[in-house]
Formats: C-alpha cells, sequence, structure tokens
C-alpha cells in the first residue's frame, strides 16, 4: 500500500498542453502529452489526496480515482483551475499553457487561397499561476519550468515572481528530458534550500519525488 501522507489533502493538478484556434480546424498549440501531470494526479490519488486535475488535449487515459475536467484552451483552463483551486490546499501546475492565442477565431475554415498571405496577429492568455500567486493565501503552490538555458536563474526568478513554494525546472533541450518523452531530469528550487538536482528518471518517480516535497512543505499549515 503506498503511504497515506497525503490524505484528506485536496490538490489541483494542471496537465497537458492548450490549443488556441484561429478557425475551426487550425490551433496553436505545443508537443505536451500530458504525462507528467498525469502521473502526478495519479500518485496523489495513490497516496490518500483527493485530486482534481485539468487537462488539457490529451490522447493519453487520465488515471482512476480523480476528478478530470476537460478544457481546451488557456482561458478556459484558468477559469476551471481558478475555481477547482478556491477550496484546495495546493495547486501544481504541471499544464504547458499557450502563452498566446490568434487575436481573432472565425467560426468558418479560412480558405486556402485566402489564408497565405494574411498576417496573424496574437494576443496573450492569462497567466494562471501568476494569478493563482496574486491570490496565494496558505495554499502550496507548485510550478514548472522548462527552459533551454540558465535554468536555475530563470527558474528562481520565476519562483519569485509566481509567488511559488516550489518550482520544478527541466532543461528542455537536454535529451530524454521534457516534451514527449517518459523520463525528466528536473531540478527543485525551493525559497530556503539550495537548489537540487534530480538524476535522469521515469516521469512517475519525478512525480512521487514532488509529492515527497509536498508532504514536507504541508507540515504545520494544514
Ligand atoms: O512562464 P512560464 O510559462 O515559463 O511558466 C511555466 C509555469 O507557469 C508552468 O507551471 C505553467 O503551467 C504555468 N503557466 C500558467 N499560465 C500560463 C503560462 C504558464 O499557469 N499562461
Amino acid at each position: 500500500l503506498a503511504p497515506q501522507d497525503l490524505a484528506g489533502v485536496r490538490i489541483v493538478v494542471t496537465a497537458g498542453p492548450t490549443r488556441e484556434h484561429m478557425d475551426p480546424v487550425r490551433y496553436i498549440s505545443n508537443p505536451s502529452t500530458g504525462r507528467m501531470g498525469l502521473e502526478i494526479a495519479r500518485s496523489a490519488w495513490l497516496r490518500g489526496a483527493s485530486v482534481t486535475l485539468v487537462l488539457g488535449p490529451t490522447a493519453l487515459e487520465a488515471p482512476l480515482g480523480v476528478n478530470v475536467r476537460r478544457v481546451t484552451t488557456a482561458q478556459e483552463m484558468y477559469e476551471a483551475t481558478v475555481e477547482a483551486a478556491a477550496d484546495a490546499h495546493a495547486v501544481i501546475k504541471a499544464a504547458a499553457v499557450s502563452d498566446f492565442a490568434p487575436k481573432d477565431c472565425v467560426t468558418y475554415k479560412v480558405k486556402k487561397e485566402d489564408g497565405a498571405g494574411q498576417a496573424c496577429s496574437f494576443i496573450s492568455t492569462p497567466d494562471i499561476l501568476a494569478a493563482l500567486g496574486k491570490e496565494k493565501k496558505d495554499r502550496i503552490l507548485i510550478g514548472f519550468a522548462a527552459e533551454t538555458e540558465d535554468v536555475i536563474k530563470n527558474g528562481r526568478s520565476k519562483l519569485e515572481r509566481k509567488n511559488l513554494d516550489m518550482l520544478v525546472a527541466n532543461d528542455i533541450s537536454a535529451p530524454d528530458s521534457g516534451f514527449a518523452v517518459t523520463t525528466n531530469q528536473v531540478h527543485f528550487i525551493t525559497r530556503e534550500a539550495e537548489p537540487q538536482a534530480l538524476p535522469l528518471m521515469s516521469k512517475a518517480d519525478v512525480a512521487w519525488r514532488i509529492l515527497d516535497k509536498l508532504s514536507e512543505l504541508k507540515k504545520g499549515r494544514f
């Protein structure tokens, strides 16, 4: 039996990419499969937590036992996450949220001959994690950072900027790490301790380590 150290803890996990449509058949997105967040949700449930998973479009199956809310766009993910976070003890944001969305999304399919020369302009999507950081209260907030350089430095600044308890940073340019692979090599960045580099391991094992940290962070808080 898994340890029940998260019994009674309400956790919101976000996972997967978002899609920002410009017309019904075209969108911008990213290669996230949702695996990292799905593994966190599964492990949290095994350890006794009550889990809400806000899940972007993915081909992977959502784990048993978790309450799944499927979303498509960053705006939908924002609304579902803020709502679910209202009575949560912790939010873990593993989703790869699109930072931009096409400014105008039309309801008809743009024709090939009309679309090619057309400039597309973008608007910024809401930063869900930063919004939660502003209204943090006692909630534990854990974010992810996919970086291609200065992983620790950029990670630290993200931790501060978004008012997080922990940031899980990875160098997505490293082999076998990041998007669409089953392994990950991450650094844990917290407010007090020195950054901790974990070896390359499966995303399931990374998930377990993240929850060990959550278990430590919650001591004396709830
Ligand atoms: O700023 P950056 O996108 O690198 O930060 C990554 C972290 O912020 C991830 O935890 C991601 O889920 C979260 N994020 C978010 N809303 C956005 C963009 C990123 O919650 N619009």
